[in-house]
Formats: structure tokens, C-alpha cells, sequence
């Protein structure tokens, strides 16, 4: 299409009314077919009756939202997958502030914020078999025209809209259109093997570092101050009695 302008990613799009989850969609089309032809395909459903997020927890996809999922096989080590996401939340932001202006930022792992609320997520599914990548399953949820009133009580204290920021809809296949392209550049920077552009982009657009934060992990929780994030993704925190730490997986409040 010629809001598109991207090489492979989107070139082939399946659409939805409704759905599942569109991770699920994408993950039957892998199943049913072989998932290096589809790698590029993009799944977007107007809604998602099933939609998840990071631990498995709900994801609320209503009406409104952009809600997709990119297949991907790319030619990257298992171990440097965290890069895929963090390629997917600049895209997001950057997506977000060229277009509407908005002080889109990255808040560790994998959340877009503006402001102090959530406006987008993101979640990356891996099919592998030690080193040998399958398929990746790359989910993004933007909460883009979601009428945010509509929500939970205790949703609507943490999320906001794009539409609720700017008090007016905007037009969600044209966000869709830019995300994809900053990411496809982004993605192809990764697989010429070039990391660290991608390390301090994110560095740049996060909201997590230099910050106060308390971090909570299946087995302890400890507050610090984010100092440095390393190329799987974990967060670096230096505790107050001055002793570092490296969180791999869990929550990080902003204190
Ligand atoms: C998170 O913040 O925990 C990640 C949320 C990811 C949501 C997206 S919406 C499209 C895709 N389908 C899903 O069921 N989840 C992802």
C-alpha cells in the first residue's frame, strides 16, 4: 500500500474483526505454513477477545487500540532477542512523537508511556529449538483511539490513549504504517550486527534510567536507582547501600 513504505514488513497483512489474541493468529499461521515465507507478515485485529501481556497477565483490547503482531525469522543469536524488543519499543515512541508530538517514553522492559501512564506494550514469543530459531512472534498493542473511560477503574488510573492525550481520534493505520517502517530499519540494523546504535537509542528514550525504582522478582523485591540496562535486556540497579544489581525479569515500579 502507499501508506507502507517498507520493504517486507507488512507487505502481506491479515486482518481481523475480532480475534483471540492476534499472537495466537499469528502463531496458527507458523503452525499451518512455513514460517520463513511469513516472516514479515503482520496479523491486526480491530479487537482481541483474549489479548495477553507480559506473565500471561490480561491485556484490555477494546475497540479503538491497534492491536498486531508481526512474524518474524530473524538471523539473530537467541541470546540478543531483548534487542528485537527494545528495536520494536523505539519504534513505538519515535512513531509516536513524530507524529503527534507526544513525549513518548520507554519505560522498562518493554512499556511506552506518556507522561506517567501506559499507552502502549509490547511482547515478543519465541519458537526455537536451542540456537535455531523458528519463528518470533512480535506482539504491539497501542492504546491509540481506545476510549479510555470505558476501562476498568483501576486500568484507567494507569493507561492512557493517544486519542485521550490529544482529545481527538487519530488515524490508526497511518500510526500502524510508521511504526512498522521505524522498526524495519531498526530490525535490519540488528541483523547487519550492530547493536549498540540500537542500545543507545533506547537509552535515550527511556523513562526507567536515572530514576528511583522499585523492583519486584519472583523472589525479592529492593528499590535502587536504575543506573544502566546491558544487551539481554537487564536492568542494572544500584541499591542504596551501594551494591549493584542486574534484575533479568520483573516489575519496576517508578518511585
Ligand atoms: C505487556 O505490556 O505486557 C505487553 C502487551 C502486549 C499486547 C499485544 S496486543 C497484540 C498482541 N496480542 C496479544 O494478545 N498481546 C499482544
Amino acid at each position: 500500500t502507499r501508506v507502507l513504505r517498507t520493504t517486507f514488513i507488512g507487505t502481506d497483512i491479515r486482518y481481523y474483526e475480532s480475534v483471540g489474541s492476534t499472537n495466537w493468529a499469528a502463531k496458527k499461521l507458523c503452525l499451518e505454513g512455513d514460517p520463513q515465507s511469513l516472516n514479515g507478515t503482520v496479523v491486526v485485529a480491530e479487537e482481541q477477545t483474549g489479548g495477553f501481556g507480559r506473565l500471561g497477565r490480561a491485556w484490555a483490547s477494546p475497540q479503538g487500540g491497534i492491536w498486531a503482531s508481526v512474524i518474524l525469522t530473524p538471523k539473530l543469536p537467541v541470546d540478543s532477542l531483548f534487542m528485537l524488543m527494545m528495536a520494536a519499543s523505539i519504534a513505538v515512541a519515535r512513531a509516536i512523537r513524530r507524529k503527534y508530538d507526544l513525549g513518548a517514553l520507554i519505560k522498562w522492559p518493554n512499556d511506552v508511556y506518556i507522561g506517567d501512564r501506559k499507552a502502549a506494550g509490547l511482547l515478543l514469543e519465541l519458537s526455537a529449538d536451542g540456537d535455531d530459531i523458528h519463528y518470533c512472534l512480535l506482539g504491539i498493542g497501542i492504546d491509540a483511539n481506545v476510549d479510555v473511560s470505558q476501562l476498568s477503574p483501576d486500568l484507567q488510573r494507569k493507561v492512557t490513549s493517544i486519542r485521550t492525550e490529544l482529545g481527538h481520534e487519530i488515524d490508526r493505520a497511518s500510526l500502524l504504517a510508521s511504526v512498522l517502517r521505524e522498526f524495519e530499519s531498526r530490525y535490519m540494523i540488528l541483523e547487519s550486527g550492530e547493536y549498540e546504535p540500537i542500545l543507545r537509542e533506547w537509552k535515550s528514550l527511556s523513562l526507567t534510567l536515572d530514576n528511583r525504582v522499585s523492583i519486584r522478582t519472583v523472589r525479592r523485591s529492593f528499590e535502587g536507582t536504575a543506573i544502566d540496562i546491558d544487551q539481554h535486556g537487564a536492568l542494572i540497579i544500584r541499591k542504596d547501600n551501594g551494591r549493584i544489581e542486574k534484575v533479568v525479569a520483573g516489575d519496576c515500579a517508578h518511585l
